[in-house]
């Protein structure tokens, strides 16, 4: 018997006798308050080669009846004492994942020792070692719950209280940060070779956003003035071979301090304010109060190595966490159910902040992209939620995009709904009247109707999963020279919730005349029954409707157009989003036609051929933007059932075909017009670089003789990464023959930059051509890395954008396979990834049947509660 084995008889020994129990359920209606607040945190933190030690002081106080209960997993205890008392087994209890102290005292001073390992904590929550041999440093990521592996600790968002935490660590670590303001830093006497800093945030804050960084960095600084006159001293920190990729982010930084202050009124409140980028992280970023910890690949950014797309989400990343800091930290969440509050909220703020950088029109054909291809297909699949769950058992599953992208979509309507003067209001009022404290969904548009009270029923819109379904028809009255147009809303009934109910649905409408193409009248019209006419007078011909325009609402939209009042639309419309818009629909009403669709492309190609030239010249970015077909996985997601990856595959495939070869003759004359000059970072260059990319594309799938060669020549001449990268995508995907010996002329030049390497690894698993052979090889190169999420991503990520190699028995059991290997390593990543199989029970059935067996295999071979959560959804458990 090993000793594992023996130790597990000994502590079962002591346990009720009661089988093994489905991880637990939290429930929102659970709620209640905590029964101890802590007032202050002294943390002393002592970083050790293979540990560290945590010695911590808790003021609390008590706030009501009940117990002391502490939070802690994976930590070692060595010792606990109560107002000077050590407290021994029979004083408290401990279980799993809590430790419980009842009958204490009103005021209490708790002291506690850990010791926790974090060079082996992969999950990458907590204190964790990133990096390898020589090149290491210590990190911390605490939302929602890595503050317990950290210390015993309330850890639990509606906490809040004033830290103060010294680090000690060996000189090898000369950067040592925590939250707040730099206090004494100075050397061991009886230690020469460590060192310590003491830091002390004077802020009040829940454990979530706590962090501390020890590592060797180099850093960039700069510094903003706020309107109340607080120097601000801004730093960048990130390894020596990096910091010359820091000023984008900087620059950005300075950008979102102002627009918050004139947009919202919101100066920053501390005196520094620190960014650390990190190579070996789960998300993107992190918002810790005064010390945002980064994905390098979310910050580092320069023309040679980053594409102008991830450059741009740089910026808008470095915005968000910003925000953050009044959207999130001073106002924060009092339970994790309330995530959307911080998050939905601070996407629409960086949304808008995005959109005042670069063409509003591109900002909101991005934005509802990435909603219509990720969230509606969660909202219609398994994993369906609503944007304020009732109930979960691993709150990290919850990071979805129905919490955040739809989640600023309702923040969206309601600012739409109130026009901008009365949403400043609303959010003055929200920040007057909570600021410093822990609230809710409920406290947020109570502060926001206050000029208008009907803003409280998009309430139901936080409840209630499933996307809209709105349909209409229009009636003109010749006579009465009336138009009326009627709308009904639909939402699919998501089981295990209330049958759903008529949402307040805001759809920005627009009359155009048939005639002049002007428009003749614009009305927000706001859907709130199941069923509802709208009738505008005076019209004295039948005009052409215009919709949802700006996409004003996150719903699916079926009007019964004509194909020609699409095209008219396309032509007439004076905002590029909807444009863009009118093209989707003509597109997909080409490439759904077993749904139910009956549209023939021709009308689509003409109004194309006729619209490219001259927006190409005006604003190439859109240009490139209305020549988007929507993705196989996008496409899969308005399809219900019997869905055929080869057959949308092909379908999709056709009609860009059709497209390439229908414009034939416009791409030699479009690349001759978009020449590639020295770089520049403007809104024209930009447009540019993407309009010449998908020309490119177009070109070599037309076939054109010399289309091989532009890439090449773009290839080799290329002033940025937006360049070299897009001819090289282009090259893989259309196997030119040289494609491989610029695979290697692109490994060759950047391998020493691991985010350009990701790039590298990506385009290969997500070529065309992709089969589960290539994934596994990509598995076995050296620079493969199981530990670095961005590395991971950067293959199998890729790999689900071909779903006809993804949903093989290969393919398959290849990317369960690699769930199964992370279930332990890091339980967050392996949720995260097995969250893209939802959609498995839409297949056709030979497909469905193999998905399903192995889906029931891989629960028997993993153990986390991430993994077994979003397992059991996705099985429709
Ligand atoms: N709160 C972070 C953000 O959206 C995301 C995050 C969640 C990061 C959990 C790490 C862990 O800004
Ligand atoms: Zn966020």
């Amino acid at each position: 018997m090993s000793t594992a084995e023996t130790d597990a008889q000994i502590i079962n020994a002591d346990m009720p006798d009661v089988p093994p129990q489905a991880p637990s359920k939290i429930n929102l209606k659970d709620y209640k308050k905590p029964s101890f607040d802590v007032e202050t945190v002294d943390l002393n933190i002592k970083l050790f080669e293979e540990f560290a030690q945590v010695d911590s002081t808790l003021k609390m106080v008590r706030q009501t009846a009940g117990d002391i209960v502490l939070f802690g997993e994976a930590l070692e205890l060595i010792s606990i004492s109560v107002n000077g008392e050590i407290l021994t087994a029979e004083h408290y209890q401990q279980d799993d994942d809590k430790l419980t102290i009842s009958n204490a005292p009103d005021e209490v001073v708790l002291e506690i020792q850990v010791r926790i390992c974090p060079q082996t904590n992969t999950a990458l929550e907590g204190l964790y070692m990133a990096g390898s041999g020589d090149d290491t440093m210590f990190v911390t990521q605490c939302e929602p719950e890595g503050f317990r592996k950290i210390t015993f600790y309330p850890d639990r968002p509606d906490v809040l209280a004033i830290f103060t935490t010294r680090l000690e660590a060996d000189k090898r670590y000369p950067t040592l940060l925590a939250n707040g303001n730099l206090v004494e830093f100075g050397e061991l006497v009886n230690a020469p070779d460590r060192h310590y800093a003491i830091w002390h945030d004077p802020t009040n804050k829940p454990s979530y956003l706590f962090a501390c960084v020890v590592a060797d960095l180099d850093v960039l600084t700069d510094s903003y003035t706020t309107s109340e006159g607080r120097d601000v001293k801004l730093e960048v920190y990130a390894k020596s071979a990096d910091i010359d990729k820091c000023d984008v982010g900087m620059q950005a930084l300075k950008d979102a301090m102002e627009w918050d202050e004139v947009n919202y009124g919101r100066p920053y409140d501390l005196d520094r304010y620190m960014i650390v980028a990190v190579s070996q992280f789960n998300m993107g970023a992190m918002e810790n109060k005064g010390l945002n910890i980064f994905n390098t690949a979310c910050v580092l950014s320069s023309p040679e190595t980053t594409t102008d797309s991830r450059s741009f989400s740089v910026k808008a990343i470095i915005a968000h966490e910003y925000f953050h800091n009044w959207t999130g930290n001073r106002i924060t969440c009092r339970d994790w159910f309330q995530l959307c509050l911080k998050e939905g909220f601070t996407v629409y703020r960086d949304q808008s902040f995005s959109a005042d950088q670069q063409s509003r029109a591109v900002q909101r054909i991005d934005d509802v992209a990435t909603l219509r291809a990720h969230q509606f297909a969660e909202d219609a699949g398994p994993l369906a939620h609503p944007v304020r769950p009732e109930s979960f058992v691993e709150i990290n599953n919850f990071y979805t995009t129905t919490v955040y992208e739809k989640g600023a979509e309702i923040v969206r309507m309601i600012a739409n709904t109130l026009g901008p003067d009365d949403f400043r209001k609303g959010t003055d009022e929200y920040f007057r009247r909570y600021d410093g404290q822990a609230v809710t969904v409920e406290d947020f548009l109570s502060a926001l109707s206050i000029t208008d009270s009907k803003i409280e029923n998009f309430i139901d819109w936080y409840r209630q999963p499933g996307t809209p379904v709105v349909s209409g028809h229009q009636s003109y009255d010749r006579a009465a020279q009336t138009l009326t147009i009627t709308l009904s809303q639909q939402t699919r009934h998501v089981s295990g919730f209330s049958a759903p109910k008529p949402l307040p649905i805001p759809v920005a409408t627009a009359l155009f005349d048939q005639d002049s193409g002007d428009i003749i009248a614009e009305r927000m019209l706001l859907l709130d029954q199941a069923t509802q006419s709208f009738t505008f007078e005076n019209v004295s011909s039948e005009p052409v409707v215009s919709l949802l325009r700006d996409f004003s609402a996150p719903v699916q939209l079926n009007y019964d157009y004509q194909d020609e009042d699409l095209a008219f639309l396309l032509k007439h419309e004076t905002n590029g989003f909807n444009r863009w818009q009118v093209t989707q629909m003509l597109v997909n009403r080409i490439l759904l036609q077993g749904q139910g669709s009956k549209s023939s492309p021709q009308v689509y190609l003409s109004a194309l051929a006729q619209t490219l030239p001259e927006l190409a010249a005006e604003d190439a970015m859109l240009a490139a933007r209305l020549l988007d077909i929507p993705s196989a996985q996008e496409l899969a997601s308005a399809i219900h059932k019997d869905y055929d990856p080869a057959l949308v595959k092909a379908q999709r495939e056709g009609l860009y075909q059709l497209v390439a070869d229908t414009l034939k003759d416009q791409w030699a004359v479009l690349y001759k017009q978009l020449p590639m000059q020295s770089y520049k970072d403007s809104p024209e260059a930009r447009g540019t670089r993407a309009l010449r990319n998908v020309v490119l594309d177009m070109a070599l799938t037309a076939k054109i003789e010399d289309a091989a060669v532009w890439a090449q020549q773009q290839y080799d001449n290329a002033s940025c990464m937006t360049e070299r990268f897009g001819a090289l995508k282009v090259m893989v995907n259309h196997q030119v023959a040289s494609a491989d010996a610029y695979l290697a002329d692109f490994y060759e030049r950047f391998n020493s930059n691991d985010l350009v390497i990701d790039l590298w690894f990506s385009v290969q698993a997500s070529a065309d051509t992709v089969t589960a052979d290539t994934i596994e090889s990509l598995i076995a190169h050296t620079d493969f890395d199981w530990n670095t999420p961005n590395r991971v991503r950067s293959v199998i990520s890729a790999f689900t954008s071909q779903p006809t190699a993804l949903w093989t028995a290969e393919g398959l059991s290849l990317y369960t396979g690699v769930i199964k290997k992370l279930d332990d390593a890091n339980p967050v990543l392996a949720s995260r990834l097995l969250q893209v199989l939802a959609r498995w029970n839409t297949l056709a059935e030979s497909h469905r049947q193999m998905a399903h067996d192995q889906l029931l295999e891989l629960q028997k071979q993993v153990s986390s509660k991430h993994v077994l959560e979003s397992l059991n959804s996705v099985l429709g458990a």
